[in-house]
């Protein structure tokens, strides 16, 4: 039986209503390749985000090869849940960006997940002498043949970003970078602000530096303040600003709720400034 708390709370675009915070799928499965060591672990921790009413997940064809899309398909198989309640995000790597690849990756990406449509599809990282306009070729036919739902990108800049918009025939819904309170490189280089302004997510990647992240004793004194768990804060900080959506991953079910329940954190605008103006560490 799925138990199914109170909504999270939504990023609303024109176009699409997505919650603020989505389950990353980086390790699930193994990392460059399948690895049976994590075959377990990854499956009960899919498990966990869907049964504590996670709805978007994040994947990609690089993720073990493709194994981490199969473990998607088949937890959701298993549990039985409605296609159209989830929100499935897939990525094509740097490799495959022309036209017949791009094709060729979204079918074996919706082969994988055992899925007819993938809502929202992004070119993984910009690649050296990429042609866009040949690549969205492919990504634009992929939404009128109704397999792609929404387009997107991730590590664009805001230059890099406005070529894809300008070759998209529909809204690119987000850029997908790194964010995190350590690390603000996408809003020194101008993608955040960019992004606000033209109803555009940040969907902000290991926002939690991928289980690395430094603690501040200002972030522990808020933390405490809210009888909240530091890392949830870092979360929150991130959720608490327009247009931004992150997506943290975790094998641990303690975790995966508490991220989860970084949505209800509401941090006043005091608290958001201490936070951001803290230095690394401190
Ligand atoms: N587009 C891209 O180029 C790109 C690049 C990297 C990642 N991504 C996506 O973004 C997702 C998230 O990023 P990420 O996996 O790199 O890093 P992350 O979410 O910042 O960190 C994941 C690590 O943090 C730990 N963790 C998570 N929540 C925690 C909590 N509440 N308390 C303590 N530890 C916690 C996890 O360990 P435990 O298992 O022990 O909880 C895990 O090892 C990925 O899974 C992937 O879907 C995209």
């Amino acid at each position: 039986m799925i138990s199914r708390p109170g909504p999270m709370k939504y990023e609303i675009l024109p176009n699409l209503t997505l919650p603020k915070i989505g389950f990353g799928t980086w390790k699930i499965g193994g990392e460059s390749s399948p690895d049976p060591n994590v075959e377990a672990i990854s499956l009960a921790a899919l498990r966990s985000a869907l049964e504590l009413g996670y709805t978007h997940l994040d994947t990609a064809e690089m993720y073990a090869a493709g194994h981490a899309e199969e473990l998607i398909g088949q937890i959701v198989r298993q549990l039985r849940l409605k296609r159209e309640s989830l929100f499935i995000t897939s990525k094509v790597m740097p490799s495959h960006l022309k036209y017949d690849q791009i094709l060729n990756s979204c079918d074996a990406s919706l082969r994988r997940l055992q899925m007819d449509y993938l809502d929202l599809y992004l070119i993984h990282w910009p690649a050296p002498g990429m042609r866009l306009e040949d690549s969205f070729r492919a990504l634009n036919k992929l939404v009128r043949d109704g397999q792609v739902r929404h387009l997107g990108v991730s590590n664009f800049d805001v230059k890099l970003l406005k070529r894809a918009q300008a070759f998209s025939e529909t809204p690119i819904i987000t850029d997908q970078v790194p964010y995190s309170l350590s690390d603000r490189s996408y809003v020194k280089n101008g993608v955040l602000e960019y992004c606000q302004q033209n109803d555009i997510l940040l969907t902000a990647y290991s926002p939690v530096d991928q289980g690395h992240f430094r603690v501040s004793k200002t972030l522990r004194a808020i933390a405490q303040a809210h009888s909240a768990a530091p890392y949830q804060v870092a979360i929150a900080w991130l959720v608490n600003q327009p247009r931004v959506v992150t997506i943290p991953m975790s094998l641990n079910p303690v975790h995966i709720r508490e991220n989860r329940d970084a949505a209800d954190l509401r941090l006043s605008e005091a608290e958001m400034k201490q936070l951001a103006g803290a230095p690394r560490g401190l």
